[in-house]
């Protein structure tokens, strides 16, 4: 297993598989256009793709994606960027689209691509031998989407398979949370503020949790969410991704190689999931949506109990829930504090204090809130809680969208913000109990907050509702 993951040269050509697909409408073409308008965007953009479109229609796709993701966009940025995209069309099976792929590319001058694969899952192999076919695997490194693997199995031959054509440093894995500043923020919050450390472990922390609730359903994406579930779709990367960063101790250096080999030793130490602390949920109404199976087992709601067996966390519970067609849609992580000794507050049958949180809010109104106690006005000694809370856009402007970074990233070759290989499958192993005995799918109406047993695995606790 080879565990460097290091910089790699500036990319010259961005070519982008799936280029007429959902991904690239929704996410890549806003981002490309970004950076375009920022200035960043200085290499050919070629797009491949089996839908039989001429170049002004691949173009006019292209344009209509930016101006549907971003309404103000300007003209000015648009036009030249939409009038430099390429499209390579046809059948990724066929040797003529790869040789007509490296034309384009030698046309270019390029020596060091990025090929962004914004495809299904199951055709990474045959893209990645198919570029080694007519040498480009030795002229770039690739970018895969998640999921990466279906379950660890799948991750350990997909990762062979891609070993077998490009070396670890040049395989970029997505998870675009980790692109997303509030998440990256963690760590600086973390190891930025000293007064945290001292109490960032199981002596001071009584739980902690994660919440990734979404408001929308699977809108349209029924055939590919109902193959997934929320385990495979966010929990075993997104969430995992977020409690290494809550979690780990800190890398010796800004290297990439400190940063994962921190958040490898978080996974090494997480016990696989307990089905016994694993609840499934399904919204009512999901199996009448399009491309889902009329008696679909597959759940759009989990939530599990997490336990990393260090000498810093052991003991310590981290719940973790993520769903569907919940009441809100947020991100947060809740740190939960122990209580302090109550016999100085002990009077007349008064309230104990409660107990602090750091609620660091992920999503979009991102920030993070000390929630404290403060003395009640009156004679006795009782105290409130009282909120401290910053919302990082005011306080600290308007931040780059995840996926403007991390196709930024790619093209720098800074491997940063991407799973390493030893990662990903971690995180498999952690989740794999849940795959292997998901157990029932509890429904739950939409605009809840998830199945009643959910709390079932709470022993006592309560759900911290995001703010
Ligand atoms: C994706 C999942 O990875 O993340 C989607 O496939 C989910 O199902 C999305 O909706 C959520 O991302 P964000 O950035 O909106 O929190």
């Amino acid at each position: 297993m080879s565990s460097t993951h290091s910089h790699q040269p500036t990319a010259d050509a961005l070519v982008l598989f799936g280029a007429t697909g959902d991904l690239a409408k929704r996410k890549l073409y806003p981002a490309l256009y970004r950076l375009e308008h920022s200035g960043t965007l200085k290499v050919p953009v070629i797009g491949v793709a089996r839908s039989d479109w001429s170049d002004d229609a691949f173009r006019e796709h292209a344009h209509d994606a930016i101006i549907t993701a971003i309404p103000d966009a300007a003209a000015t940025t648009i036009e030249p960027l939409v009038r430099r995209l390429d499209l390579v069309q046809g059948d990724y099976t066929d040797p003529e689209t790869w040789t007509s792929l490296r034309d384009v590319l030698d046309k270019h001058h390029s020596k060091q691509a990025v090929f962004y694969m914004a495809i299904p899952p199951t055709m990474f192999p045959t893209v990645a031998e198919a570029l080694a076919s007519v040498g480009l695997n030795s002229r770039g490194r690739i970018v895969v989407e998640k999921p990466f693997g279906r379950d660890l199995q799948s991750a350990l031959e997909l990762n062979e398979t891609l070993h077998s054509v490009f070396p670890e440093e040049r395989i970029f894995r997505i998870d675009h949370y980790l692109g997303k500043e509030s998440v990256e923020d963690l760590l600086v919050f973390r190891f930025s503020n000293s007064l945290l450390e001292p109490v960032w472990n199981r002596n001071y922390v009584r739980s902690v949790q994660i919440t990734m609730s979404e408001r929308i359903g699977v809108e349209g994406r029924g055939s590919f969410y109902d193959g997934v579930g929320a385990v495979r779709d966010v929990l075993q990367n997104h969430l995992l991704q977020v409690a290494a960063l809550v979690a780990m101790e800190p890398p010796v250096g800004p290297d990439a190689r400190f940063l994962q080999d921190e958040k490898a030793k978080v996974f090494a130490a997480m016990r696989p999931i307990d089905a016994a602390t694993l609840v499934r949920g399904q919204y009512v109404g999901y199996r009448d949506e399009a491309g889902v199976a009329q008696d679909s087992q597959v759940e759009t709601f989990v939530a599990a109990r997490l336990e990393i067996d260090s000498w810093r966390w052991a003991g310590v519970p981290w719940y973790v829930r993520c769903g569907k067609g919940l009441a809100a849609s947020a991100t947060e992580v809740v740190v939960q504090f122990r209580e302090p000794p109550a016999l100085l507050f002990d009077e007349a049958g008064g309230p104990t204090p409660n107990r602090n949180l750091i609620r660091f809010r992920l999503g979009s109104n991102d920030g993070v809130t000390f929630t404290l106690q403060a003395k009640t006005p009156g004679q006795h000694l009782d105290s409130q809680d009282v909120d401290i809370s910053v919302d990082f856009a005011a306080a600290l402007g308007e931040r780059r969208e995840a996926y403007e970074r991390l196709l930024d990233d790619a093209l720098a070759g800074s491997p940063r913000r991407f799973a390493r290989e030893d990662i990903v499958e971690q995180t498999w192993r952690v989740v794999q109990p849940a795959l292997n005995e998901p157990g029932p799918v509890h429904p739950y109406f939409r605009g809840s907050w998830g199945p009643a047993e959910a709390d079932r695995i709470l022993g006592g606790d309560h759900w911290f509702t995001p703010a």
